[in-house]
């Protein structure tokens, strides 16, 4: 039973402490521990967040309305409600606590909601085009390794990235599907070469709940230019991870927090053509039951109205 719940009249103490005590208590017979306890931080904190901002029944409503309108908007082709984990940082804070970092290791960032599943696998050195783009040329190459440095062989390397347009082509009807993305495997030497172009900084879809949230919080939906890759290899972490661009003016500032340091190219120009040589370093598999869910591509392998 609860209490009242009327404020103390003690201005520094917790209101209603008998209630959030209450909530969590009634979970005791929960199932599974983790659930329980992760529900238990979770109330924790929606109470903190009322309690802290004095929050007033109309703010809750908006709070209501817009999670309504978020749910509303989602589809096979449209995940609003990762796209609002994205822009308020909580998908990078989830990426750096369940992802293992250390020496030899690339950094991962987002996955987005872009990644279109398996897609053609094409030769060593090949172009990731299906059609001429007016942007310049850039060859990307490099090795896949274990922590230690030992080649990771047959490894499969899937790119993608937007045309100069700032759309996918899952976005963006009159272009080929498949354009700009492709899938490699590294050769006995775990090396990997292919051929695309350099990518353009783009917004993000913010024309639901999500982006009206960006605009009220005084924020621009951009992000800097990048190459997304997804390597994976039997007995290895999954690595999902991009490549930036030097001197992007959106790097400082991308709207879903996922630029790191390690993750920052610098082209070299060799004859005229723009390179990047990248190695990458995957963990090795410890915790097998850590993985995404089978259906973790859902919502991303349709081709999806403009910007959505
Ligand atoms: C992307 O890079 O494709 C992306 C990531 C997060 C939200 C929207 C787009
Ligand atoms: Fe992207």
């Amino acid at each position: 039973m609860v209490m009242t719940g009327k404020a103390d009249t003690n201005p520094t103490a917790e209101v209603f402490p008998e209630l959030t005590r209450d909530v969590i208590d009634r979970m005791r017979d929960a199932k599974s521990a983790r659930l329980r306890e992760a529900m238990a931080i979770v109330v924790r904190h929606l109470h903190a967040i009322v309690r802290e901002a004095q929050l007033t029944q109309g703010e809750w409503w908006q709070a209501i309305d817009f999670l309504t309108r978020a749910g509303k908007m989602c589809s096979d082709s449209r995940q609003e409600l990762i796209l609002l984990s994205d822009i308020l940082g909580v998908s990078m804070l989830v990426d750096a606590v369940d992802n293992v970092a250390g020496p030899g290791i690339s950094d991962s960032t987002v996955l987005g909601p872009f990644y279109a599943g398996h897609q053609r696998e094409l030769a060593q050195a090949d172009s990731i085009l299906l059609r001429e783009e007016a942007s310049e040329p850039l060859v990307m190459s490099g090795r896949v390794a274990d922590p230690e440095g030992k080649p990771i062989a047959e490894a499969l390397i899937e790119v993608w990235q937007t045309a100069p347009n700032q759309l996918y082509d899952v976005q963006d009807k009159d272009q080929p599907q498949g354009h700009l993305r492709a899938s490699f495997r590294t050769d006995t030497a775990g090396a990997y070469r292919f051929q695309t172009i350099l990518p353009v900084s783009y917004p993000i879809p913010d024309d639901g709940p999500a982006g009206q949230l960006l605009a009220a919080m005084g924020r621009h939906p951009f992000r800097p230019a990048h190459i997304h890759f997804m390597i994976s290899a039997p007995g290895y972490r999954t690595l999902i991870t991009h490549l930036f661009f030097e001197g992007d003016e959106f790097l400082e500032s991308d709207a879903v927090f996922g630029v790191k340091a390690s993750l920052v190219v610098r082209p070299e120009l060799k004859g005229r053509i723009n390179t990047v040589e990248y190695n990458f370093g995957l963990a090795s598999e410890l915790n097998l039951g850590s993985a995404r869910p089978s259906n973790f591509v859902a919502a991303n392998n349709k081709r999806s109205p403009q910007s959505s």
